[in-house]
C-alpha cells in the first residue's frame, strides 16, 4: 500500500472508488464537474506537478482504499502569505472503515509542506476523528432573512409555537431603494483586483478572492448559475462584491436565495445588504440565507433584516436546499495549521476569517 497524489493515467481507479463508495449519481463522477473542481482551479497549476491529480490516495495496485481531494489556495494571514489546501471528500472505502486508514491518510496530509489545511461540511462521524488529529472545529455563523409566512410551511417544527413565533418575528417588510450603484457582472476584471487588494483583502484573513479565483469559482462553475454583482461608487470604482444563487426548494414551489459572497467597503455595506433583500424578494424567494466566519458586516445585515440566527429554520435549510444533504446539518469548517509561526491565539480567532459557504463543497448536485 502507498499514499500518493493520483497519477492521471490511473483515473479509472478513482471512478471505480467513487462507484463503490458513493451513490452512482454522485457529482464527482461527472468528468466535467471533477475537472472544474480540481485541475481547472486556478491555483492548481502552481502546486500540483504535471501528470498528477490533486487527489491524495491510499492505494494498492488494484484499487483506492481512501482519499482526500485537495485544492491549493493562496492564504493571507495578517499581511503574510501562507500556503493552504482546501480539502474535501475525506472518504474511506466502505469495506475498510474503522481500521485506522482514515487517520493514516490524514496524517500523511499533515506532513505535506503546506501551512494550513481546511475542510468544510464535516460530518458528525468524522468530526471526532479530525479533532483527535488536532483539527479545530468551527460552526459557521448563520444568517437568515425571512420574507413571508410561506417560509414557515417549510419547517418541520412549524406547529411548535416557539418556533412559529420566533420566525414570524423575523419576517421583514418590503423596502424600496435606489440600487443604481450595483451592477450585475458576467466576470471579474482587473478593476475588481484593485478593489480586492486595497479594499477588502487587508480587512479579512483567509483565502485570496482575486479575479482569477472568483471567475473560476462562480461564472465558470458547471451546473450552477451564480449571479454576480459589483458595487461601484459614483466614479465607477468597485467598492464591493455580492454573489447569489437562487435555489428551488425540494418538493415545493418555493425558492430560496443563497448568498455566497458579500464583501464591501464599510460605507457601501448597508446599501449592498438592502439590495440583496430587495433582489431576493423580486425573485420571489421566501427566505435568504448566508453562512460565514466573518462578523464584520453583522450590524449592516441586522439593519437590513438579515439576522444572525440560531433558529430551527437555519439548521433545516441545508436539508431544504442543499443539493446533497437530506438531513439537518450545521455548515461548518475545520482547520489545522502546521506552521508554528502563526500563533494559535490569532489563527483560531475566527472573527477575522472570511470563509463563506461559497468556499465549501456544498454546491454539488446529485443527478
Ligand atoms: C470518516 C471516515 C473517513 C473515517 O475513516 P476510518 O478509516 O473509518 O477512520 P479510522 O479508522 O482511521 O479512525 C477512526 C477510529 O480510530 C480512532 N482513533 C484512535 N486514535 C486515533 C487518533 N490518534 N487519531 C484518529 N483516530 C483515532 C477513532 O476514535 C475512531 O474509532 P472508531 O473506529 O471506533 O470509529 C470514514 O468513516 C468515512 O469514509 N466515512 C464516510 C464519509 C465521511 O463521512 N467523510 C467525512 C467527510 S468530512
Amino acid at each position: 500500500m502507498k499514499i500518493e497524489f493520483l497519477d492521471k493515467k490511473d483515473r479509472s481507479l478513482l471512478e471505480q472508488f467513487y462507484r463503490e463508495s458513493y451513490s452512482p449519481k454522485y457529482i464527482l463522477l461527472r468528468k466535467d464537474f471533477f475537472d472544474w473542481y480540481t485541475v481547472k482551479n486556478p491555483n492548481y497549476r502552481d502546486r500540483f506537478p504535471d501528470g498528477q491529480l490533486p487527489v491524495l490516495v491510499l492505494r494498492d495496485d488494484k484499487r483506492i482504499l481512501a482519499h482526500w481531494v485537495c485544492g491549493a489556495q493562496k492564504f493571507n494571514f495578517f499581511g503574510r502569505n501562507f500556503s493552504m489546501f482546501w480539502t474535501s471528500n475525506w472518504m474511506v472505502h466502505p469495506d475498510f472503515r474503522h481500521r485506522g486508514l482514515g487517520a493514516l491518510i490524514t496524517n500523511f496530509l499533515q506532513k505535506l509542506p503546506v501551512d494550513v489545511l481546511a475542510a468544510n461540511m464535516v460530518t458528525k462521524e468524522s468530526r471526532n476523528v479530525l479533532e483527535r488529529l488536532n483539527y479545530q472545529y468551527q460552526d459557521l455563523n448563520r444568517y437568515l432573512a425571512v420574507f413571508s409566512d410561506e417560509a414557515l410551511n417549510l419547517v418541520n417544527h412549524r406547529n411548535d409555537p416557539r418556533v412559529r413565533d420566533r420566525l414570524r418575528e423575523v419576517i421583514i417588510p418590503a423596502k424600496n431603494g435606489d440600487f443604481a450603484n450595483i451592477e450585475p457582472v458576467s466576470a471579474f476584471a482587473e478593476d475588481y483586483n484593485e478593489f480586492w487588494h486595497s479594499g477588502f483583502a487587508p480587512v479579512a484573513q483567509g483565502g485570496a478572492r482575486d479575479a482569477d479565483f472568483l471567475n473560476w469559482r462562480y461564472p465558470q462553475a458547471p451546473f450552477f448559475e451564480y449571479r454576480c454583482f459589483v458595487v461601484k461608487d459614483n466614479q465607477k470604482k468597485i467598492k464591493g462584491v455580492i454573489v447569489l444563487r437562487i435555489d428551488e426548494i425540494r418538493n415545493t414551489n418555493y425558492r430560496a436565495c443563497r448568498m455566497l459572497e458579500f464583501f464591501t467597503d464599510p460605507e457601501w455595506a448597508k446599501l449592498a445588504a438592502e439590495f440583496v433583500i430587495s433582489y431576493a424578494r423580486r425573485e420571489k424567494c421566501v427566505f435568504l440565507d448566508y453562512y460565514n466566519l466573518f462578523s464584520g458586516f453583522d450590524s449592516f445585515f441586522a439593519e437590513a433584516g438579515i439576522l444572525k440566527n440560531d433558529s430551527v429554520l437555519s439548521t433545516e435549510i441545508p436539508r431544504l436546499t442543499q443539493p446533497v444533504a437530506h438531513e439537518n446539518w450545521f455548515i461548518n469548517a475545520v482547520f489545522w495549521k502546521r506552521n508554528p509561526e502563526i500563533s494559535n491565539e490569532t489563527f483560531f480567532n475566527f472573527d477575522k476569517w472570511y470563509t463563506t459557504s461559497g468556499d465549501s463543497d456544498q454546491d454539488r448536485k446529485n443527478f
